[in-house]
């Protein structure tokens, strides 16, 4: 098999799939881009409206030249999405004893489950809190956790009470969550003591203290913190001292330290005798369900805005159709819940339809090489989403650790956040997948809030490395620079034409940004940001970022944040990010840094640049290359050429058209200091 074969859909899927070929895909996509009103209508009537929504069921404006843009589905429509996620499905469907979530902690055998009902009671009982401490309808409240149980609590009691969650990856600075905290004016924070990334303690509550004592220094004191005890759940093995006997093997951060009375308070503390029942605050369907950043091309992250009623339909038709949902999988999506992937796939659209699903807070290779397999066979596993930069991770050990493992319970698999290679697609779907489950490579972006391009698992013929056809609802188009459209087989810039339920509202606090980053350049057209070239049979194929944009690991970074943190270094007079390729995440950042006269280039300038980054933005964002460049190549007008720069980190001489470069001599020095490169 090679990677420009297809793929047909495997009977054995298409049987019993919801959309089992083609055709039938086509005939609702026709409906449903056509009367979206009609046919997203008839998919909320199956949830719980304490007021159904009333006609016009979708307004909106996507043309800046005809006035503000906006975008509204089914407003007036009252509703509640953590009713509908969780308790329409223990009263009204009687799934209350199923499994919602199987917990897989970072060590093997660390593990537990919760049923929907014991969900519903802890949920209700954490909103009773935070409204006790509280917090309102329309409240911002950040959460800085693990992957554990507790995040999906607190998420959906935000959602319970109309409060606005803002989620910040727990692999953050503290200095990215002070600044999230500060641009939504959170009034509360809940974090937790720590956790263990494979044997790595991260501390995450001192994180927390640092970004909280930011945001004092800058006018903003929170005087709320709730702090839930993870790592030290189980006092008889850690008092938090670390000054057990034996010593505990390992040990939780010190609390007592960093403990701030009057800010700080027990996750277990506040809920003890809460009532378990907990009335949702009713909601309109525009109502602001979350805010989740996301990196924008200045270097100041947007707050992306989804809100309650579109979502929630969007999330859990996706998730029915793109995984062929039935009601005996089990579903394990790998993301964090820090991430949209974790918000719309492991959180909403998963329990909107009653799924059980695996929660997984370790790593791919920890403790051994086997640990994704081990699990999948655990669990019966039986639709798989992951991340083509795990996949390439994993494609390194080879086969053998996959095969130790049956993985015959497995059906579909799932991919996103970066274009798929051929190479991973194949290993994917030869090795992990035993060439019986097709593979769904959906693409979508924290501001579609859902899949967009996708194929579906019972219908679609797939191509490695192409995220196939749109979702239901969908329209895409491809422009040229002049923004016209593309017919047939073209490449250029993938924009849509027509909002679906889930794409985002605003950037929180600044809807002139959104307009200008996503409806400017090309009027009456969403902009992605995306290149991407159609064939001859009208499959969609991503080609990467066409902005100041890279995808390190499927994680969406700006060349500009990086920038701005190389640049607070007193060395550094200049810096220019460009994205290198990387064998396993995808991207890397190569930088090129101009010192200040009188300052040298050295390893350790180096590694403290690294570490500045680090600091400032988090891991993620650690470059993999610092370069000394005593000048950069500019246009008479000064805009730095980032094109020629991904060239010399390349090592490649064809540099194109460099007319209009102001000084070419700039070019040689840079080639020349490549071999400088300290790695
Ligand atoms: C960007 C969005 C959507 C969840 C994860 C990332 C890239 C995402 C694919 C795919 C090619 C993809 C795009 C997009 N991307 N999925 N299947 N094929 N590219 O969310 O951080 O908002 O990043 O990720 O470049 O614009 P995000």
């Amino acid at each position: 098999m090679s990677a420009s074969d297809i793929y047909p859909p495997p009977s054995e899927v298409s049987i019993n799939a919801h959309i089992n070929s083609y055709e039938k895909y086509k005939e609702l996509y026709d409906k449903s881009v056509q009367e979206p009103s009609e046919f997203w209508g008839e998919i909320a009537n199956s949830f719980y409206w304490r007021v159904p929504p009333p006609p016009p069921f979708l307004r909106y404006n996507f043309d800046v030249t005809k006035g503000d843009i906006f975008i509204e589905w089914m407003k007036g429509g009252v509703t509640n999405i953590c009713y509908n996620v969780l308790d329409r499905n223990v009263h009204d469907k009687k799934l209350g004893d199923k499994v919602a979530f199987y917990w897989e902690g970072n060590e093997p055998g660390d593990s537990m489950s919760i049923t929907y009902s014991e969900l519903l009671g802890k949920v209700c009982q954490f909103a009773n809190v935070l409204r006790a401490q509280g917090v309102k309808k329309g409240d911002r409240v950040s959460i800085y956790m693990p992957m554990v149980i507790e995040l999906v609590v607190a998420m959906l009691a935000c959602a319970r009470i109309g409060a606005i969650h803002s989620i910040v990856f727990a692999g953050f600075s503290a200095e990215s969550l002070c600044e999230r905290i500060l641009d939504s004016h959170c009034s509360l924070l809940i974090t937790a003591d720590g956790f263990y990334r494979g044997d790595k303690l991260i501390n995450l509550k001192r994180i927390a203290d640092d970004a909280l004592k930011k945001c004092t220094e800058k006018n903003h004191p929170l005087g709320k913190c709730i702090v839930l005890r993870h790592l030290g759940r189980d006092d008889s093995v850690c008092d938090g001292t670390n000054k057990t006997s034996p010593p505990c093997k390992r040990p939780c951060p010190d609390m007592q330290t960093m403990w701030n009375p009057s800010r700080d308070q027990w996750w277990h503390d506040l809920i003890k005798d809460v009532s378990l029942e907990c009335e949702p605050e009713w909601c309109d369907a525009e109502d602001e369900l979350f805010i989740l950043y996301t990196s924008g091309s200045t270097g100041k992250p947007k707050g992306v805005v989804h809100t309650v009623g579109g979502y929630m339909i969007f999330t859990a038709t996706t998730f029915q159709y793109v995984f062929d949902y039935h009601q005996d999988d089990v579903y394990w999506c790998t993301a964090d819940i820090g991430w949209i992937t974790g918000h719309s796939y492991l959180t909403y659209g998963p329990l909107a339809n009653g799924a059980t699903s695996v929660l997984f807070e370790g790593l791919p290779i920890y403790p051994d090489i086997s640990r994704m397999w081990q699990i999948i066979d655990k669990y019966n596993v039986s639709k798989f989403y992951t991340a083509p930069t795990a996949i390439r991770l994993l494609m390194k050990y080879g086969d053998e650790p996959v095969e130790r493992y049956s993985r015959k319970s497995l059906k579909v698999l799932g991919t996103v956040g970066e274009p798929i290679n051929p190479e991973a697609w194949l290993w994917y779907y030869n090795v992990v997948g035993g060439k019986r489950c097709p593979i769904v490579d959906t693409f979508w972006q924290t501001e579609t809030g859902g899949h967009v391009l996708t194929p579906l698992p019972g219908a679609t013929v797939t191509k490695p490395g192409s995220a196939t056809f749109p979702f239901f609802g969908v329209v895409p188009a491809i422009l040229n620079e002049s923004g016209e459209e593309l017919e047939g087989e073209a490449e250029g810039y993938l924009v849509f034409k027509q909002p679906w339920p889930a794409l985002m509202r605003t950037v929180y606090g600044n809807h002139q940004r959104f307009e200008t980053t996503y409806f400017k350049k090309f009027p009456g057209y969403y902009v992605t940001g995306d290149g991407c070239k159609r064939d001859s049979d009208g499959y969609y194929w991503i080609t990467g970022r066409i902005d100041d944009m890279l995808n390190v690991s499927g994680h969406l970074l700006s060349t500009a944040e990086v920038e701005s943190a190389l640049v607070e270094h007193s060395s550094v007079a200049e810096a220019a990010v460009v994205s290198h390729p990387h064998p396993v995440k995808g991207e890397c950042l190569y930088c090129f840094v101009t010192l200040r006269d009188g300052h040298e280039f050295t390893k350790t300038l180096s590694d403290q640049l690294k570490n500045l980054v680090r600091e400032k933005i988090g891991p993620i964002a650690t470059p993999d290359y610092i370069q000394n460049a005593p000048g950069l190549p500019k246009t008479r007008s000064g805009k730095i050429m980032r094109r020629v720069l991904r060239n010399i980190a390349k090592n490649d001489r064809d540099l194109g058209d460099i007319s209009t470069l102001a000084d070419t001599s700039v070019i040689n020095q840079l080639f020349e200091n490549r071999c400088q490169t300290v790695h």
